[in-house]
């Protein structure tokens, strides 16, 4: 069975509420923050997010599945621990070097957080495999990072394919996420590449009844 991760990006300024609390209702298993700072990606939804994750704080007790598409990883990390996320997904291209991923792992554990890593559907799956033993999730980005509606780009299932095997060859404990594109069309090939909590805005947020297409995901 996979978990369900629903990403708020497109829910509209002063429908959060009934959106929030629909999701809820509807058993999404996290909602995923996608925190953007407009410069690791064009647009900028920082602010936006940090509002949305501080009243599903008040609201829900709903994990909160936060996905970093920023520059600076460490002042994101700074901010968003005040909404006590479960896992902070930080991406492997905003990092200079190996020593600054290590670091940041270790700096996000010091908050009391669990880690993620995403990589972007150009960046070599391979270039993860080191840091696995010390992370919590990976996160394979099924579309290119930066905005929801986007069409799933079929070449990055063959990347959680080979994360899944490896995984699997080697006994490393860790959840792999997928995000982008998944919908109804997309999700059993997304699942049978060994994806196990998948992402899903659009599909989700259009639907009439979340439950129903959540559970359609999830099945
Ligand atoms: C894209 C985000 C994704 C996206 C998913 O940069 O990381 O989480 O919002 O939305 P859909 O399901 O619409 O592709
Ligand atoms: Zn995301």
């Amino acid at each position: 069975m996979v978990e369900i991760s629903t990403s708020i990006l497109s829910v509209k300024k002063g429908e959060e509420n009934k959106t929030i609390f629909a999701l809820e209702a509807g058993k999404t298993d996290y909602f995923h923050i996608d925190v953007m700072d407009g410069k690791f990606v064009p647009k900028n939804t920082y602010d936006k997010m940090f509002e949305y994750s501080s009243y599903i704080k008040r609201i829900s007790n709903l994990p909160l599945d936060v996905h970093l598409m920023v520059e600076n990883v460490r002042k994101a990390v700074d901010d968003f621990v005040a909404v006590e996320p479960n896992i902070i997904t930080f991406h492997l291209e905003a990092c200079k070097d190996k020593e600054e991923v290590h670091d940041l792992i270790k700096y996000i554990k010091e908050n009391n957080c669990k880690v993620g890593i995403a990589i972007k559907p150009n960046t070599k799956i391979e270039d993860v495999y080191e840091f696995l033993p010390y992370i919590h999730m990976c996160l394979v980005m099924t579309v290119e990072p930066g905005k929801g509606g986007q069409t799933l780009i079929k070449e990055t299932l063959e990347k959680i394919k080979e994360l899944k095997n490896y995984i699997d060859e080697n006994k490393i404990e860790i959840d792999i996420e997928a995000d982008g594109g998944i919908n109804l069309a997309t999700v059993d090939d997304v699942k049978k590449a060994g994806a196990n909590i998948l992402v899903s805005g659009t599909a989700i947020l259009m639907a009439k009844d979340y439950k129903v297409i959540i559970d359609e995901l999830r099945k």
